[in-house]
């Protein structure tokens, strides 16, 4: 007999903020995405810098009879350089083209049309109207009386759809000739979360708010120190100070991953949206280094930057009669918003980050002991920017420190003790990002197998999937965890399991015990790296030569390589246990170096060295699990046109790299395997109830009895997900394919005797 007992009075672990979100401005996140703004460029600020092909008129278009030109002569203020003037006949009209497939009106739904107008003309009608082009009908109208002004001057009027539509395009119709300087052109709908001025889309805020999250990471991970160093640059880093203040004057930015940033969503809106979800607000700061161009500020003009942070703290919580403190007041929030967390850094590696934290860390120590700073460990899960990320963390005394990882479900599966030996007094983990790479079902289960480790591991406090939101017009990255467009929204399989694990946390996790169901079953008996060697140019040019393995005693002299065009070249085979690789190698162009696959059963599945992976920056073991790369050993290098003898040796699954010499990488590829069941338990001392999370990977039911030492509880909420093949998907047509669903049964003294489904996932909450 499978058993599980409770013990509801014994107190593992507090489970505190656990379990939150990472919100990152990435595929159109917040722009055409959770900011409710239904016009794309507003401002007319779109440029090239943002995106190669955008301009001041991307996403507008006009009538034949209208005349414009984008000018910056008379801007309407210092931040918001370029207008629209249109010399408009009677009937002239222009249109906004929105996102997506256009703007999405809902019958019966109002919307707030705004705009800055300058004009000559004496007095006259602009009819505004959300039209589908092609059909020709008109689901929303509203008219604005203008009147000749010097300066601009703000009209509105709301409009209500008396139709539902997605393709809709905004026209703006001039009724009287004459020349019209436009800025500011704004379709927001009324019904925003919460009901919020400038507010958040109601479908994607909402389906986070009822998360539960205990916190929100915020405003992104690259996005934040991808820039230049100029706050006032085009495309700066992420400077929250800059995105404060009435959105006219919020300057338009290059948003890292290639698109605008109108910051209307900006820092008081995203502290905003964590108090109306009930979740804790972490925002992070860059440190004045940008990892991706190796290039930071002068740490004599760092002060500037620290004080930055300083002032971010004291908006967040300082009173009003702070100078920070009134800003925030005066922006509508008189109230502190209790700010706890605070990121420095985004999982930047290289010294020229860890000289410069420090100074941010004492600051911070000093001001404002009680917020809880965050170190960050670097892209990996291991490796040389982890560890130094770590060293950095014990030796400053932060609170916790920022990981990062996307691997396969086989690295997941493999690696569910990752936390198992760390030291729970030290800085606390803050898993910041991380997912299997995929939105399947089979990804999601791993993940909440994953999750009930997190959950044990006395060393992890916070932890975030990561990223949260993707437009599916305007994908710069996936797997994400919540997928639209402008009209609908798609909560994958990921979704729902950190919704189960998020709602249900608990307060703190209780003791438990497990009987006959110890098993753990190997996924796989392949213990000797065999297969092929392939070697690959990444993006250079360069010559291979002196080519040798040997193989279980056995020396082999090969071929020499030209190395071009990212060809790949077949070395040798490897049938045996051991064997050592070694050549010399030059690069003569390009920028990286060198994809050395071995163990290659095919092109799915392969380890890799990468030498001058990334930008140049890296000297890694990759294990590539069905197409799908994990990281497993990292090392800073930057490879030079010099020439390099390289050595790789493998003995079994044990792997050690040399350059010239010296040793860089030296790991032990684990196997993926299974545990019988993945179990978790927590009470929650507020509600009184106990929480039972189980993870079933196996394709077996498991029959279990369940016990609860301890108080009596009567019934259990049971919210199951299970059923679904394993490449199951939802998409915005099915989204609804895989989910959750609930069930309730009663307790006979204590105990339940359930039946966990093959491949499922099953939270039960007991009362
Ligand atoms: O989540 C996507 C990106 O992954 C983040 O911007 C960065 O922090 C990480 O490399």
């Amino acid at each position: 007999m499978k058993k599980i007992t409770v013990y509801q009075d014994k107190i593992y672990k507090e489970l505190g903020d656990l379990y939150g979100l990472f919100f990152e401005d990435i595929n159109h996140a917040a722009d055409g995405g959770l900011y409710g703004e239904l016009v794309q460029n507003r401002s007319f600020e779109f440029c090239e810098i943002d995106k190669p092909e955008y301009h001041s008129l991307t996403a507008w278009d006009k009538a034949e009879n209208c005349q414009w030109q984008v000018l910056t002569e008379k801007p309407l203020n210092e931040e918001n350089t370029h207008y629209l003037q249109v010399n408009a006949e009677s009937g002239s009209y222009i249109i906004n083209n929105g996102f997506n497939s256009g703007i999405f009106v809902e019958e019966e739904k109002e919307y707030v049309f705004s705009i800055y107008i300058r004009t000559d003309v004496a007095q006259g009608e602009i009819v505004v109207s959300v039209d589908e082009p092609e059909e020709g009908g008109i689901y929303a109208k509203g008219v604005v009386e203008v009147k000749a002004s010097e300066e601009f001057v703000k009209y509105q009027v709301v409009l209500k759809a008396t139709n539902t539509t997605w393709n809709g395009r905004l026209y703006i119709t001039f009724g009287e000739a004459g020349v019209y300087d436009l800025d500011m052109v704004s379709l927001f709908p009324v019904d925003t979360y919460k009901g919020r001025e400038n507010g958040l889309r109601k479908d994607i805020a909402q389906a986070l708010a009822e998360m539960k999250p205990k916190f929100m990471r915020f405003p992104g991970g690259c996005l934040t120190h991808d820039g230049a160093l100029d706050d006032h640059a085009r495309n700066s880093m992420y400077r929250w100070k800059r995105t404060l203040g009435p959105i006219q004057k919020r300057p338009s930015w290059r948003n890292n991953w290639r698109y605008n940033q109108t910051l209307g969503l900006g820092y008081y809106e995203y502290f905003c949206f964590c108090e109306d979800m009930g979740a804790k607000p972490l925002p992070v700061v860059p440190a004045g280094f940008n990892p991706h161009k190796g290039e930071g500020v002068a740490l004599e003009q760092l002060e500037e930057w620290v004080q930055e942070t300083l002032d971010l703290i004291e908006f967040a919580n300082g009173d009003e009669s702070t100078p920070m403190g009134k800003v925030r007041s005066e922006m509508g929030h008189p109230a502190p918003f209790g700010l706890e967390y605070l990121g420095v850094g985004n999982e930047e590696i290289g010294a020229g980050f860890f000289e410069r934290y420090p100074y941010f860390h004492k600051a911070i120590r000093e001001k404002y002991p009680e917020i809880k700073i965050i170190n960050t460990a670097g892209p990996f899960a291991v490796g040389e920017g982890y560890e130094d990320g770590w060293r950095s963390a014990r030796e400053h005394g932060s609170d916790l420190i920022d990981e990062h990882y996307y691997s396969s479900p086989e690295w997941f599966l493999a690696n569910m003790h990752h936390y198992e030996d760390y030291d729970e007094k030290g800085p606390k983990v803050f898993l910041g990002e991380y997912a299997s790479w995929g939105n399947t079902y089979y990804n999601a289960i791993v993940e909440a197998a994953y999750m009930t480790h997190l959950e044990r591991s006395k060393a992890v406090a916070l932890a975030c999937y990561a990223p949260m939101l993707c437009n599916v017009d305007y994908v710069n990255w996936q797997p994400d965890m919540l997928w639209f467009d402008n009209h609908r929204i798609m909560k994958t399989p990921n979704y729902y399991v950190q919704k189960m694990f998020m709602e249900n946390q608990g307060t703190d996790a209780v003791e438990f015990t497990k009987e006959n169901l110890g098993e753990i079953i190997p996924l796989t008996d392949e213990v000797n790296l065999v297969g092929g060697i392939f070697i690959t140019g990444n993006d250079i040019t360069g010559s291979i030569w002196d080519v040798q393995v040997e193989e279980d005693g056995v020396v082999r002299t090969l071929g020499d390589v030209s190395v071009e065009d990212n060809t790949q070249h077949h070395i040798t085979d490897i049938t045996g246990e051991k064997f050592t690789l070694t050549f010399k190698f030059k690069r003569s162009s390009g920028r990286k170096g060198l994809k050395i696959n071995f163990g290659a059963r095919d092109d799915k599945n392969f380890l890799q060295w990468e030498f001058g992976g990334w930008d140049n920056w890296d000297c890694n073991i990759m294990n590539v699990s069905k197409g799908r790369g994990s990281t497993i050993s990292h090392r800073i290098f930057h490879v030079r046109d010099e020439e390099y003898t390289l050595k790789l040796v493998v003995e079994g699954r044990h792997i050690k790299t040399y350059v010239n010499g010296e040793i860089y990488n030296d790991v032990v590829d684990h196997l993926p395997e299974l545990e019988e069941l993945y179990v978790t338990a927590s009470v929650d001392k507020k509600q009184g109830t106990t929480i039972l999370k189980a993870v079933n990977l196996t394709g077996e039911v498991k029959e279990v009895v369940l016990t609860l030492d301890g108080a009596e509880k009567k019934q259990a909420e049971i919210i199951s997900l299970a059923g679904y093949s394993l490449d199951a998907v939802n998409t915005l047509d099915e989204p609804d394919k895989v989910k959750t669903v609930k069930s309730d049964t009663v307790l006979e003294d204590n105990q339940l005797h359930y039946t966990f489904p093959p491949h499922s996932v099953t939270v039960m909450v007991f009362s």
